[in-house]
């Protein structure tokens, strides 16, 4: 059984962790939780904290990793020790760290997996995003750049912090939605191998 896997999602804005989370969180029967979800789910319904986070979202900037533990120590409740797949968090070393030293609120994860994209494909998925729903943060091309910016400054270094800890996968997420999601499963199978829940 996959039970209790924790499995943490890295990619650059538009690499397909919040379409690919749920496919894999659903295999490995665990929540799919994504901080950008809760916080836009924030910002909509008017919460202090939605009102705090909304302009840092449409600059495409990130929200300071206080809050953000906060909110993941909020979301994950009992998932926490039940197994998890987080998209969106971490997305800083501090917020790595936190994630390694947090204990039974926080359960560090078992593997990250890493998608991957040029950017040109980042730009044509945000901009085609922008038209269909209407996402602020996707409609201007300077804020995909700033997130793409901030993503190789404050994210990227994850990518060694969890390959030093044996406990990284990198994945190809460019092409069609389906073919991501098999070496998404195959990869993830290959590094915690059984079978899935029913
Ligand atoms: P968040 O929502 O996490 O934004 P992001 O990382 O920029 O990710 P996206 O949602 O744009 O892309 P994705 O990788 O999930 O791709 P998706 O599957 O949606 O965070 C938003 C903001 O919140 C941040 O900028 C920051 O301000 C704040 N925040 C969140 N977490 C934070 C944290 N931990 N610390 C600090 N701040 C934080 O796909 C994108 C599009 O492409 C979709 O339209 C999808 O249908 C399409 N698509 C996906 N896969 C394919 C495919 N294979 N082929 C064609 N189209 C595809």
């Amino acid at each position: 059984m996959l039970a209790r896997v924790r499995l943490v999602l890295v990619g650059p804005p538009g690499s397909g962790k919040g379409t690919q989370g749920p496919v894999l969180a659903s295999h490995l029967g665990v929540p799919h939780i994504s901080t950008g979800d809760l916080l836009r789910r924030h910002v909509d319904s008017g919460t202090a904290l939605g009102r705090r986070v909304a302009e840092v979202i449409d600059r495409g900037e990130l929200v300071p990793d206080d809050l953000m533990i906060d909110v993941v120590v909020d979301a994950l409740g009992d998932a926490a020790t039940r197994g998890y797949v987080l998209d969106g968090f971490p997305r800083t070393v501090t917020q790595a760290e936190v994630l390694e030293k947090g204990g039974s609120a926080l359960p560090a994860p078992d593997l990250a997996v890493h998608l991957t994209i040029p950017d040109e494909v980042v730009h044509q998925r945000l901009a085609k995003r922008a038209i269909e729903e209407g996402r602020r943060d996707d409609a201007d091309p300077e804020v995909i750049e700033r997130r793409l910016r901030l993503y190789r400054e404050e994210t990227e270094p994850l990518i060694a912090h969890y390959r030093d800890r044996d406990a990284l996968v990198t994945v190809d997420g460019d092409g069609p939605l389906e073919d991501v999601s098999s070496r998404l499963l195959d990869a993830v199978s290959r590094q915690a191998p059984g079978e899935p829940r029913r």
